[in-house]
């Protein structure tokens, strides 16, 4: 966790957000992730007409990374409502376990000066993994 600029990843959370594709709920996310090769990906939610096939921003910027060869986690920053703070839902939490560590600290923000940081295991406590598969 050391060398974390935990605003920088904040503000780049809030600068996915304003992308964020949302006619259905006017619910704009943002997010925000660095890899192991030190980048930063945003992600905003895309939402669709066909409400399932709406994308979080976390999956969108986990999804980025990953197609750009990034296998590597170091820390995701989200941001919701800027009233609010906003936490990743149950598929994104167990996306984010699929790349991060027990270990990976969950920035959740209002915006760059008013977060709390949490470590995946505590949002996502007995994640499914892939050791699971091998019992
Ligand atoms: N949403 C996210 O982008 N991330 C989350 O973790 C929670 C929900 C989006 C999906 C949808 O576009 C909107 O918020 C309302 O559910």
């Amino acid at each position: 966790m050391v060398n974390i600029d935990y605003n920088a990843l904040v503000l780049e959370a809030l600068k996915g957000r304003e992308s964020a594709y949302v006619p259905y709920s006017n619910f704009k996310v943002g997010a925000a992730i660095l890899t192991g090769s030190g980048k930063i990906y945003n992600g905003c939610n895309i939402e669709n007409a066909s409400y399932g096939a709406t994308n979080c921003a976390e999956r969108t910027a986990i999804f980025k990374a990953v197609s750009e060869g990034e296998k590597e986690i170091k820390a995701i920053a989200v941001v919701g409502s800027l009233e609010e703070y906003t936490f990743p839902c149950g598929i994104c939490r167990q996306v984010i376990s699929e790349f991060g560590k027990e270990d990976t600290p969950i920035i959740i923000a209002k915006n760059e000066n008013d977060f709390n940081v949490y470590r995946l295991d505590e949002i996502l406590p007995g994640a499914f993994t892939k050791k699971d598969l091998k019992k």
